[in-house]
């Protein structure tokens, strides 16, 4: 019978087993994965098979697919030990530095041709010359049709939705301009700080780390013009074209007190653990519309969350009301949820207004049927299918656009869990207030 191999470099770090094996080892349960998957672990640290199993601590029904071996050297000899295998996908869990060798090593090794591909996690690059270097490397081994690069938040539930709501909702599709947006609020704050991941995070810090992905991707499905199709190529050149009119107006960097003391942390670190950026977008729908993301670790709460704001009604039947502004609340986690701010007249005999939010919750619409986004990104991987994975040429625009924002600048610092002010956003939505409406 013919088999699948998954094999994670990298399999001793942190990824693979606070994400990896526990996504794997759940899709293993839902019968998801191909019948004959052997998922092997690599990494330089010596396990055996069993010892790997005892570290990634997952089920022992999953286990009966996990095996481990100890660095890349006669890899492909080994793989093939388990019989007939018509695909191999291999995912670098490694740090980022080590790709370009990892990929010249995989490819020495002779694991290349039609049935071989390759998962790579963000971030790709650090800036927009490494980023073009690392494709050219790549692109001397392994052609474009089989890399994948990861952004996990395109998996998650509520990220794939927007495009849904935007295109497939005429009531919101139409009023998707600077004429009736005001402007877009993009936020995402975690309580915790670095934890273990000094070593990465110093050097990169949260622009880099959150900014140029995961909240850059929000920022393009919002904005961009709808695609020909929702296939991830074209989704891919409206976001190209967006991004290549997208610019970085401003930028604030903050750093939390006590972050130099972290262990692994440079003590004289002016690594940013906060950033609040302001961008414009140049086009006829968007000229003059602030667009701020703001993210930071060891935040006073945890989520992610965007706002569409609204102008407020210029009919003069309400000129002696203070009306608030319609607003479009997507909540990304920890709960999933859309709710949108209406105003409403306050029901008795005179007229008052007051706002109130139509809300949808995933919890209470689909409870118990939502993948997790690394569930789904391994799954399609292994099933070639490259929707919910980004290009590299979207990656490298978005370096392009992030870079002036990278430069070492003045710091504010914060108190671990509280938050620094907005100082770009003067009409920051208060988050807080949708948190707990699902
Ligand atoms: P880790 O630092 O835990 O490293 C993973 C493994 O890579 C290590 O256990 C190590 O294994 C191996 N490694 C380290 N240095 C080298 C080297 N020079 N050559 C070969 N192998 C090396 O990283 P994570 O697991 O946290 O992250 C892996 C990737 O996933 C990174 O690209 C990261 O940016 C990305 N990522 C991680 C997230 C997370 O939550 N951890 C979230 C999103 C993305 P050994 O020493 O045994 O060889
Ligand atoms: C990773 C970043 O890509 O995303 C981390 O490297 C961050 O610093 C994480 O904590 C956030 O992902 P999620 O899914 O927990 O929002």
């Amino acid at each position: 019978m013919s088999k699948t191999v998954l094999l994670i470099l990298g399999a001793s770090g942190d990824l693979t087993k606070r994400k990896l094996i526990p996504a794997l080892s759940t899709i293993y349960s839902k019968n998801m994965l191909p019948e004959e998957l052997i998922v092997i672990g690599s990494a330089r640290t010596e396990y055996t098979t069993d010892e790997f199993r005892t570290h990634v601590n997952t089920s022992e029904e999953f286990c009966k697919c996990l095996y481990y071996y100890t660095g890349l050297k006669n890899i492909k000899e080994y793989i093939y030990s388990f019989g007939n295998i018509t695909k191999i996908v291999v995912f670098l869990s490694l740090p980022p530095s080590t790709y370009k060798q990892t990929i010249e090593d995989l490819y020495n090794e002779n694991l290349h041709g039609d049935n071989v591909s390759i998962i790579i996690e963000k971030p790709f690059g650090v800036d927009v010359y490494s980023a073009l270097e690392l494709e050219k490397n790549i692109l001397k081994y392994y052609p474009t049709k089989s890399i994948y690069l990861i952004d996990h938040y395109l998996a998650k539930e509520p990220v794939q939705n927007i495009l849904i709501f935007r295109f497939a909702n005429r009531i919101f599709e139409t009023n998707w301009n600077r004429f009736h947006i005001e402007s877009i609020q993009i936020n995402c704050s975690e309580t915790i700080g670095i934890e273990d991941r000094a070593k990465y995070f110093d050097k990169s810090g949260i622009i880099r780390d959150m900014i140029q992905s995961h909240l850059m991707q929000l920022l393009t499905i919002l904005t961009m013009e709808t695609p020909k199709s929702n296939f991830q190529h074209d989704i891919e050149i409206e976001k190209v074209k967006l991004l290549k009119k997208l610019k970085v107006i401003n930028f604030v960097r903050g750093q939390y007190n006590g972050y130099t003391n972290e262990k692994g942390v440079d003590s004289k670190s002016t690594t940013e653990t906060y950033a609040e950026v302001e961008f414009r977008i140049e086009s006829d729908r968007w000229h003059n519309i602030p667009i701020y993301i703001k993210t930071g670790k060891a935040m006073e709460r945890q989520g992610t969350e965007i706002a569409v704001v609204f102008r407020n009604s210029d009919n003069p039947i309400f000129k002696n009301d203070k009306l608030q502004k319609n607003a479009i609340i997507f909540t990304v986690q920890p709960q999933s949820g859309i709710f949108v701010d209406l105003v409403n007249k306050v029901p008795g005999w005179g007229v008052s207004l007051t706002n109130a939010n139509m809300s949808f919750c995933y919890s209470s619409k689909f409870s118990g049927n939502i993948p997790d986004a690394y569930q789904r990104l391994l799954v399609d991987a292994i099933n070639s299918d490259k929707s919910l994975f980004a290009g590299v040429e979207e990656t490298i625009e978005a370096w392009r656009v992030i870079e002036p924002a990278l430069q070492n600048s003045d710091l504010i610092y914060y108190d671990r869990g509280k938050n620094p002010p907005d100082i770009l956003n003067k009409n920051p939505i208060d988050f807080n207030n949708y948190s707990n409406l699902c």
